[in-house]
């Protein structure tokens, strides 16, 4: 039985490590290490210093509406006043006291909005799901129809009200997209959170509370210590990469898109596929755009984002620019899969491959690049011009269902547990997750226990592309590869774009 008084180790320093290692603190935990082979507190989870996690990112999307998964409207919404109170917390505490890589007058979250576009004039099932539930809850006032008279009237008085969130200068881009013919909602208690000030921050409450760090490679998990067998089969702890063996009560692996290889029980529940990002660089002299792109006058948007499966010319969001004058786009409408032999089964899985990893990639599939190039071309053709600064593939873990997976792994007496299966949304929930990681330690029910606990498929589901397999159409070895010359738009491609 877990309880305060066990030693608790953590391997992944993500969102899911993170948030699981603030709260066991919280709730009186004395013995808790985490453990990553990212130096951390020297690159600071900044994507362009080798950081290759998924939560190591700059931006993510924060948002409320969730179709019919009312379980995950509910959690992010539980999260948004803990999202406001840390930008206060960074705010008042002096600079001298704030981790590297913060400084007072950092955000953690913008809540700028966020632009729905269906891929029609209709809104799609899943936005209509969001309004009749979020209505339940009693959340619709956050949401705006685009060209429904009464929100439009509501959306108004907000600006009156607080002439600072421009909420109206946010609908130009809907003006500007395809004549304003989509159907699209606004949604004001949405934005971004960045993800590496983000990581940051909860680190450093983390350590504040008395969580430990192990980092670099005296923190890589190199194989769990496994005693015994059959019922009494236990794991001990873990061995870092050092030869150091760390004995812990309960082991919790929480290492995202490398949690299938680290784990070979998770085959079936989760897979690790991923996500296409490009990034544009705005000119220094190019003011206009900076103004137009900042936070305060454009929101976060999503294109043909459709619950689970978004459809293969779909699954297109980005963000306002960063203070450093970057654009994130991205596009999940096919997610990516790299299945190698692992070593210590022999087993073909995904597994990430990054800028950063032994075997490198470098670039997207040239599907992925077309698809986020002819979007951007009818979108953004001012974009288009500068061309593409970088390109990054995002590794995220899916579940066979799309939820997280947050149990102990069967047939080790509760001491190995997994909290992973973020499946592309786990980010938002930072402040939060790990209060219901924690009630699942300690056999608590809530309202996310039953959701997150370990499971294996359904005959006949479909199982979130999970029994696709290696030679799905989806594995990069079997794909072409774009090259950075493709980075920049050519006359034809660029449509009705002048260039
Ligand atoms: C392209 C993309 C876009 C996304 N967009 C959003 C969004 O807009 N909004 C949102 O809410 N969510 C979003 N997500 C999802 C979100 O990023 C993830 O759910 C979340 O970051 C996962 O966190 P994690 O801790 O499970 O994994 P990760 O962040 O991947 O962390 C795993 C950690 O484990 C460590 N590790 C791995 N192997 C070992 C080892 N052997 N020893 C020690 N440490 C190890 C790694 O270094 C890493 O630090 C997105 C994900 C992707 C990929
Ligand atoms: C399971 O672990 C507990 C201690 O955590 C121990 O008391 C019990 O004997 C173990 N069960 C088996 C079958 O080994
Ligand atoms: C934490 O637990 C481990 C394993 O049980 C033990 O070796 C270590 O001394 C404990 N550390 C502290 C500070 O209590």
């Amino acid at each position: 039985m877990t309880t305060p008084a066990s030693s608790i180790a953590i391997v992944g320093a993500g969102v899911f490590g993170l948030s699981t290692a603030l709260h066991l603190a919280k709730n009186g935990y004395k013995n808790v290490t985490v453990f990553d082979y990212q130096p951390y507190d020297v690159n600071e989870y900044n994507p362009e210093k080798g950081c290759d996690s998924a939560s190591s990112d700059v931006n993510k999307i924060y948002r409320c509406s969730y179709g019919n998964e009312v379980e995950y409207q509910d959690l992010a919404f539980s999260g948004r006043p803990t999202w406001l109170e840390w930008n206060q917390m960074i705010a008042s505490t002096p600079a001298s006291e704030l981790p590297n890589g913060l400084t007072p007058d950092s955000k953690l979250f913008v809540p700028c909005g966020w632009l729905r576009f269906s891929k029609e004039s209709e809104l799609s099932q899943y936005d209509q799901d969001c309004l009749v539930e979020l209505e339940k809850a009693g959340l619709r006032h956050w949401q705006h129809v685009l060209g429904n008279k009464e929100d439009m009237q509501r959306l108004k008085e907000k600006d009156i009200k607080q002439p600072e969130d421009k909420w109206d200068a946010k609908l130009d881009l809907h003006r500007s997209f395809q004549q304003g013919k989509l159907a699209a909602f606004l949604d004001t208690s949405a934005g971004f959170t960045y993800a590496d000030k983000s990581c940051i921050w909860a680190r450093h409450l983390c350590q504040k509370a008395g969580v430990r760090f192990v980092l670099g490679t005296k923190g890589k998990l190199d194989e769990l210590i496994i005693e015994g067998t059959g019922d009494a089969k236990q794991v001990k702890g873990l061995k870092t990469a050092d030869g150091v063996e760390h004995y812990m009560d309960v082991t919790i692996i929480a290492c995202g898109g490398w949690t299938p290889s680290l784990v070979p029980e998770v085959e079936g529940v989760l897979e690790t596929t991923a996500g296409s990002v490009v990034a544009f660089q705005l000119p220094k002299d190019r003011k206009d755009l900076w103004d137009k792109y900042s936070p305060e006058n454009f929101p976060v948007w999503a294109y043909g984002v459709t619950g689970h499966h978004s459809p293969e010319y779909g699954g297109f969001y980005g963000f306002p620019r960063t203070p450093e004058g970057k654009i994130k786009i991205g596009y999940r409408g096919r997610k990516w899969t790299n299945f190698q032999s692992v070593p210590k089964t022999n087993k073909r899985i995904s597994v990430p491959v990054t800028k950063y990893t032994a075997a490198k990639v470098e670039n997207l599939p040239k599907m992925a690049l077309k698809n986020l190039k002819q979007l951007v071309g009818e979108m953004f053709p001012d974009l288009a011009e500068l061309g593409v600064s970088d390109t990054r593939l995002c590794w995220y873990t899916d579940s066979l269902d799309n939820s997280f997976v947050i149990d102990y792994v069967p047939g080790y007496n509760q001491s190995l547990f997994v909290a992973s299966g973020g499946s592309g949304h786990g980010f938002k929930f930072l402040p939060v997750l790990g209060k219901h990681v924690v009630n699942q330690l300690e056999r608590k029910t809530d309202q996310f226990t039953n959701l997150w606990k370990w499971r294996t498929a359904t005959p006949g589901s479909d199982m979130n592309g999970l029994s696709e397999g290696e030679f799905s159409g989806r594995n990069l070895a079997s794909l072409e590869m774009a090259e950075q010359k493709d980075w920049q738009w050519k006359q034809k491609e660029a449509g009705a774009t002048k260039l």
